[in-house]
């Protein structure tokens, strides 16, 4: 499997960056993690929109036209064997002498990798997942994908060392989202989830939940959710480009509802694996 840096396709090994990176040095860049099924992008507009809206939002110059993009992120798809993968993109504002405010004339710096795409085994959807809670001490742009993920990587790290699977956040006591996921509850047969504002990343698979609950006709709540909805919901559900949907089974070691994937997960995983085909 080859990437791509700046122009090139080259072996991962063979792919180096400068140290003055601005991507090294500040976190100064935004990425896409982009599902591929059957060898083809999966909502690959949806993605690329983000991708440009993320640039924007930082001022970094979109460096490629949407059909260069296309062209590029194609060519390494092609050269991997896997017929489901994930790809990574990462841009950043580029190599300049270290000084916090934007360089003049600096070129951005652009990597696409992929990999085989790992999907939550069958067990795990059948079982659900654990996991934890944290107060949200994130910076107020989670809107944008920015590779500065020092907050999502500590909240990571507290699941992992509290032996569960993710960290479910909550700003001011309402929930927000995971370290790496968008998270809904369903109560009474209405879904729910935060509005999309500046403190969650609007996930892709926000957009879809939105079209599938359409679908199955299911009713979706864009709204604030207090601390004690989330412990009181029959059932929580996350989304991610690698987890598609996926049920949560308890909190804070707390059962969440009767501690089993339920009805509307198992709706709407089923209407996501339509989609995909
Ligand atoms: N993360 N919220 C955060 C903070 C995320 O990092 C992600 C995705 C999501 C879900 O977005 P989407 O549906 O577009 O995957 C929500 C990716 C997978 C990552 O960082 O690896």
């Amino acid at each position: 499997p080859l990437v791509y840096l700046n122009g090139e396709m080259t072996a991962l090994s063979e792919a180096k960056i400068p140290v003055l990176d601005r991507g090294f040095i500040f976190g100064d860049g935004v990425y896409e993690v982009i599902p591929i099924y059957g060898r083809r992008m999966f909502r690959a507009k949806q993605h690329m929109a983000r991708l440009f809206r993320s640039l924007d939002a930082i001022a970094i110059p979109n460096p490629h036209e949407l059909d260069a993009w296309m062209r590029l992120i194609a060519q390494v798809v092609d050269a991997h064997p896997a017929e489901d993968q994930m790809v990574y993109l990462q841009v950043t504002r580029g190599v300049a002498k270290r000084g916090h405010a934007f360089p003049k004339e600096v070129k951005p710096t652009v990597f696409i990798m992929t990999n085989p795409l790992v999907l939550p085994s069958a067990e795990v959807r059948e079982r659900g997942i654990a996991c934890v809670s944290m107060d949200d001490k994130r910076w107020l742009h989670c809107e944008i994908k920015s590779v500065s993920l020092l907050g999502n990587v500590l909240a990571a790290q507290y699941a992992a060392e509290s032996g569960a699977t993710e960290t479910i956040q909550f700003r001011d006591g309402f929930l927000t989202e995971g370290s790496s996921s968008n998270v809904w509850i369903a109560k009474n047969g209405v879904l729910a989830g935060p509005p999309k504002d500046n403190l969650i990343l609007e996930g892709i698979r926000y957009g879809l939940i939105e079209e599938l609950c359409a679908q199955c006709g299911i009713e979706l709540q864009a709204r604030r959710i207090a601390r004690e909805e989330v412990f009181a919901a029959d059932e929580v559900m996350l989304t991610s480009a690698t987890k598609e949907i996926v049920p949560v089974s308890s909190l804070d070691g707390k059962p969440i509802g009767n501690g089993a994937p339920g009805p509307i997960y198992r709706t709407l995983h089923e209407a996501y694996q339509a989609a995909k085909a």
